[in-house]
């Protein structure tokens, strides 16, 4: 009899979301009569930006003829999108990437989760308290985060719990890691990290040689000045950092699946006689073994955003969801919530009015206003006494939601 990885036994029951999803369908089938509005995971409710649709039938097209037909494609992504991606995304911010250090994927939720293959099972990991919940199972799983106890936190793991006392913004590591995960614009509580601050990681990160996993899936959302889009905008980042980001928030493509990964030629980690091994050739040894890439119509979508109607496109749903965060600040705050995010992100953080637990708020919510949010709690204990909504919702459901709190 074959022995399983005993990890995913260590595991809590179910995904934050999917034990979201399971409360959600026992109250409908109790209440079916009930209109329920959903402000907890950050799916998006409009539709695609209409040049990523073109693109897609043309590409869709392009499969009928034996002469366009594509078959397997590079694992690493085409050309065609890694380019415009370098172009766009790095040297209209004057960062000098090059298309192989940029790998095309189904989504920063994948590679978020994938990207510990390449690392050792020894390695100490530190994560923000509250965190999307990936970096933190995904190292479960692969047996770096020990035990889990009573409170969700896990032996191994080195918390950097952020609150409002910190405004949210997590302290350097106490003690010595090798891996930390950073998420800004931050999933959930919507902070971010001005240059200088970000600055201060990339130097720690080169002092104690650890490397930084930052996820900038919300980069779009950004309004303020001092923020930066990407971890390569800081020196020195190119040698300590891997960026993950994605299409899903910005160009709605939650269900069409495309995000990509930057992994520049400079970062390093060590083999275990102490030799250099580049990390970039790691995970493209890893992503050609287990990734066939993201399907060519897909990429000619992702592709199709950086045209300009393209970039117009995306900055309306942009400035659409922005709103939305502006009136549910507005919405909370007005019957007293204490709110913090929805400026430079699409997530607003809101205390429990009197200091109830996240998931019983959760349920207050769901039950008596039929609205549905995520319990702070679930993103760590840090988290707890704090739900998060979203602002990808249609305008409407959104001022629903805030008459029906008043
Ligand atoms: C969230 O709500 O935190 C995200 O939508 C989850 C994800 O991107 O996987």
């Amino acid at each position: 009899m074959p022995k399983i990885n005993e990890n995913f036994l260590k595991m809590p029951a179910s995904y934050l979301f999917t034990e979201v999803g399971q409360r959600v369908n026992a109250f409908k089938t109790a209440n079916p009569d009930k209109k329920i509005i959903r402000m907890d995971i950050g799916d998006i409710k409009f539709p695609l930006p209409a040049v990523a649709v073109e693109a897609i039938k043309k590409a869709a097209d392009e499969q009928l003829d034996a002469a366009t037909f594509r078959g397997y494609g590079p694992e690493q992504g085409y050309e065609f999108l890694r380019e415009a991606i370098r172009d766009n995304d790095f040297r209209a911010r004057g960062i000098d990437i090059a298309t192989d250090e940029i790998f095309i994927s189904d989504g920063a939720k994948s590679d978020t989760g994938n990207i510990g293959d390449i690392f050792s099972a020894d390695n100490r990991v530190a994560v923000t308290d509250p965190a999307y919940p990936v970096y933190v199972d995904t190292n479960a799983m692969a047996g770096r985060a020990g035990e889990i106890n009573a409170n969700g936190r896990w032996s191994k793991l080195t918390y950097l719990p952020c609150n409002a006392e910190n405004g949210f913004i997590p302290p350097l590591p106490s003690i010595k890691v090798d891996m930390i995960y950073l998420c800004y614009p931050n999933n959930p509580t919507g902070a971010t990290l001005t240059r200088a601050q970000l600055a201060e990681w990339v130097n720690y990160a080169r002092k104690s040689s650890s490397i930084i996993l930052f996820d900038a899936a919300y980069e779009a959302f950004i309004s303020e000045e001092d923020v930066p889009h990407s971890i390569f905008e800081i020196d020195g980042a190119k040698e300590v950092a891997i960026e993950f980001r994605s299409f899903s928030k910005t160009a709605g493509f939650t269900g069409t699946r495309c995000g990509y990964t930057v992994i520049p030629k400079q970062v390093i980690a060590r083999d275990e006689y102490g030799n250099n091994v580049l990390l970039n050739s790691l995970w493209n040894r890893r992503q050609s073994t287990k990734f066939n890439g993201t399907a060519y119509v897909v990429q000619r979508a992702a592709e199709a955003i950086y045209s300009p109607e393209g970039k117009q496109q995306v900055k309306n749903l942009i400035d659409f969801y922005k709103e939305n965060a502006k009136l549910i600040r507005y919405g909370l705050k007005r019957v007293g919530f204490t709110v913090f995010g929805g400026i430079n992100a699409p997530y607003i953080w809101a205390k429990t009015p009197n200091g109830e637990r996240s998931w019983d708020f959760f349920d207050y919510l769901l039950e008596e206003k039929n609205i549905v949010v995520t319990p702070g709690s679930g993103f760590g204990s840090c988290g707890e006494g704090y739900i998060r909504l979203s602002a990808f919702g249609k305008k409407e459901d959104t001022n629903e939601a805030m008459l029906r709190l008043v």
